[in-house]
């Protein structure tokens, strides 16, 4: 295994300034972007990497495919059926193999002990494109639009309503590196988990948990949901029940800052975690959002390129 290799995993994994850096790359990249300047952006050039979905996706795989691009690089994608991780034969093995062939590994797959399995012996660096636990580059984009819109997120308040998923741990990882404050409403049935919660803590993350969507709002400069049935999760109509009350609608948008903006990682399900009024009113950011997954991992591929020092 190369020492040195560069994994982008989990943002807990992280120093503040590290993905501080890897964000302001990613926002230079992104106003260089279709400009004669962008010919400095190629630190991926003669290099190749592997998208591996076991997963269905839309954004994860497109913006990376053209990120990868954009950066002088050629991606191959399969899906996790066609090479049967982890059944067909050992990951150790298949980590291995694909190291002889790629410069690096953008994975999704449920089982994050599985991704942990697969960079630990990858000789080349492995990126987490979702997992059950967490989804680092959705956040990743989620901070590069907040900033973009409220300015810098350092002592300002975000608003999570709804289920304690992949999205919102990373959130929660955010808030320890980036010093805001996280409120967190959830139905107790689907509160986050107490290793997580455990570990903000001891990071000194300011993290409010509440039953109350109108209290996790109040005055809130985001408010960001997710979908109330995540991929892999069973007991959908318990959870459309317990969930109902978490809705962003106008009564609780109503409730943040009247300049707060709405995001969601999407796929979102119109009429169930979000109105029709809000993803499409005026204060939604979904469609940046989604534009900055492209920027923000462009930042990350950079990164692990090793063309960012930090
Ligand atoms: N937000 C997100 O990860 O979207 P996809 O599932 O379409 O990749
Ligand atoms: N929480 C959602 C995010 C999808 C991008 C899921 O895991 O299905």
């Amino acid at each position: 295994m190369t020492a040195e290799k560069r994994n982008f995993l989990d943002l807990s994994d992280f120093s503040g300034a590290t993905l501080r850096a890897i964000l302001d790359a990613g926002k230079d990249m992104k106003s260089r972007r279709r400009t004669p300047a962008a010919v400095q952006d190629r630190p991926l050039e003669g290099k190749n990497v592997v998208l591996i979905f076991e997963q269905p996706s839309l954004r994860t795989r497109m913006s990376f495919e053209v990120g990868i691009r954009d950066l002088g690089g050629s991606p191959v994608m399969v899906t996790g059926k066609e090479i049967e991780l982890g059944e067909r034969e050992a990951i150790k093995d298949t980590a291995r193999v694909i190291s002889r062939y790629f410069d690096a590994i953008m994975i999704r797959m449920l089982d994050h002990q599985k991704l942990l399995e697969l960079a630990h012996w990858a000789e080349v660096p492995v990126i987490n494109g979702l997992t059950k636990t967490s989804h680092p580059c959705q956040v990743m984009a989620d901070l590069m639009t907040f900033e973009e819109r409220q300015g810098p997120i350092k002592g300002r308040t975000v608003a999570w309503t709804g289920d304690s998923n992949n999205v919102l741990a990373s959130w929660v990882h955010a808030a320890a590196r980036f010093d805001f404050t996280m409120r967190i409403a959830t139905p107790e049935e689907l509160a986050p988990r107490p290793d997580l919660i455990a570990w903000a803590k001891k990071e000194g993350a300011k993290i409010e948990l509440t039953r109350d969507p109108f209290e996790a709002v109040d005055g809130a400069d985001a408010v960001i949901t997710d979908t109330w049935v995540s991929m892999g999760d069973a007991e959908k109509e318990r959870r459309h029940n317990l969930l109902q009350p978490y809705q962003v609608n106008a009564k609780l948008l109503k409730a943040a800052h009247r300049d707060a903006i709405f995001l969601h990682c999407l796929p979102a399900h119109r009429g169930e975690e979000v109105t029709d009024e809000i993803i499409d009113g005026p204060q939604s950011a979904v469609l940046d959002e989604a534009e900055n997954r492209l920027h923000a991992q462009k930042g990350v591929l950079a990164w692990c390129f090793e063309a960012i020092q930090a």
